[in-house]
């Protein structure tokens, strides 16, 4: 895993970024894989700068999002599908986006179909990650085994409360997810990790100190061939 030390959390979105850029430079036909939650937005927010001043062009890219609740509307406000809309695909044209559905009737039908769609599309070139403080990624939640492949997953009381901020009292916060399965993001062939402020220092150090913690899904990543991780300078604890 390489590591990158960024100022601050926007020089850590630029880099990250530019990463996107010389992916799309070598390959105008890239797959990318997207993440949602705080982390992203500004990275986001970079992309969409950049393509609508039009020296970047996902026109030829396919995009594919590692997670989204279950049950939950598209229209729903924190839908990762209302999410992804809002921040990048309704401004951003891509040769086509995909998401797990959270309004699938049939939950295992829906996981063979997104898994099936990533594999048709060539899989994914570049996936972008965030971690949660236990460590998860996508919704991949610390347990005793992991799924190879999308599937239905269970959040744990940590990753609901630390999600709760998004939403109202008045919105019914989902518990259950469909996600990417640690196997269909270790497939990515690159992959950025990105752990911004001081709320992800301790779980970042967790994964340097020089052990393959089962229980913390993001330590999968040090066995990967091609991630890099980019921090900020608190979540680096530097
Ligand atoms: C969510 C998402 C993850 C994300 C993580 C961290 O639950 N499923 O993909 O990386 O939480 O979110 P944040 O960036 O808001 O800290």
């Amino acid at each position: 895993m390489k590591k990158v030390v960024c100022d601050n959390y926007e020089a850590a979105c630029i880099f990250a970024a530019d990463m996107f850029s010389k992916q799309l430079e070598r390959k105008p036909k890239s797959v990318f894989g997207f993440a949602t939650g705080g982390t992203p937005l500004g990275i986001y927010k970079e992309l969409t700068k950049r393509a609508v001043a039009g020296s970047m062009d996902f026109s030829q890219s396919c995009a594919f999002n590692l997670d989204e609740y279950y049950p939950i509307s598209r229209t729903h406000p924190q839908s990762f599908y209302h999410y992804m809309n809002k921040n990048l695909f309704s401004k951003v044209k891509f040769h086509s986006t995909d998401i797990p559905s959270g309004e699938a009737t049939d939950i295992d039908t829906e996981c063979k179909r997104y898994d099936a769609a990533i594999k048709a599309s060539g899989g994914i070139d570049l996936q972008l990650l965030g971690i949660g403080t236990n460590g998860h990624i996508g919704f991949n939640e610390p347990s005793a085994s992991y799924s190879l492949h999308t599937n239905f997953m269970r959040l744990t009381a940590d990753t609901i409360n630390a999600n709760s901020r998004f939403f109202s009292s008045e919105e019914t916060q989902p518990t259950e997810a469909i996600s990417m399965g640690i196997g269909t993001i270790f497939a990515a062939r690159s992959i950025i990790l990105l752990a911004t402020g001081a709320g992800k220092a301790q779980i970042v150090r967790k994964l340097f100190d020089a052990k393959l913690h089962t229980d913390v899904p993001a330590c999968f990543l040090l066995l990967h061939p091609d991630v890099t991780l980019i921090l900020d300078k608190e979540a680096a604890g530097a």
